[in-house]
């Protein structure tokens, strides 16, 4: 695994990341909320999924499917009346897999207070044909060094997802020929 962005190879040519960036903006209103009054998370997750599905979409010029969300941080409750955007682009790329890095930021809907962070997450999408078989990407171009920070530490966030399932991998294993995890 190398730690710079990947050169665009065979016949798919590489693309910007400010290709596919995308803004998801949405007013919460009543039918968000959960017990306490405050924006449910999943209404929030959602939002996240469909932006980055769009980034994914746009960057791939396809469909794509979620693989894994992870690391979906919520710093600050979100409230009804406000106004929230979902920043998403994406960080990196693999041979069929994509990693969207996704920003939340919410502002009162009729106050020009600036918006503040209320969120963040990591996303992979996989690519895929019509028979949901993955298929190639194009390499993603960093172009700014935030650009670049951020496909350097997607890096990171991939060899510990590839090596956190082969070592669960390898125990479930290991459990399984010495009958430890036998169905009761
Ligand atoms: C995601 C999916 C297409 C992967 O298919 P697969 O047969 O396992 O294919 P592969 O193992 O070749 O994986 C394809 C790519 O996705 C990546 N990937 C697969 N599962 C992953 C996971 N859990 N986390 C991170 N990356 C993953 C692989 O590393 C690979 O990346 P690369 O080609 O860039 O190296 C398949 O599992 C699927 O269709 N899942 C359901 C997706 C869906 O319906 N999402 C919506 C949920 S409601």
């Amino acid at each position: 695994m190398t730690d710079q962005p990947q050169l665009p190879e065979g016949d798919i040519p590489g693309k910007p990341t400010a290709a596919s960036r995308t803004t998801l903006s949405h007013i919460m209103t009543g039918s968000d909320t959960n017990l306490l009054g405050t924006v449910h998370g999943g209404v929030i997750m959602k939002l996240v999924d469909d932006a980055a599905g769009a980034v994914a979409g746009r960057h791939s010029g396809g469909p794509a499917v979620t693989a894994s969300m992870d690391e979906m941080v919520f710093l600050e409750p979100v409230r009804v009346g406000d106004l929230v955007h979902v920043k998403a682009q994406v960080n990196w790329t693999g041979r069929s897999s994509m990693e969207v890095g996704v920003r939340v930021l919410a502002e009162r809907w009729n106050e020009s207070t600036p918006a503040t962070q209320v969120g963040s997450a990591y996303l992979v999408f996989a690519a895929v044909d019509a028979d949901g078989k993955p298929r190639r990407v194009p390499p993603v171009v960093p172009e700014t060094e935030r650009d670049r920070r951020r496909y350097q530490e997607a890096q990171i966030r991939r060899t510990h997802r590839l090596a956190r399932r082969r070592a669960i991998k390898e125990l479930r294993d290991k459990r399984a020929a010495e009958g430890l995890d036998a169905e009761g």
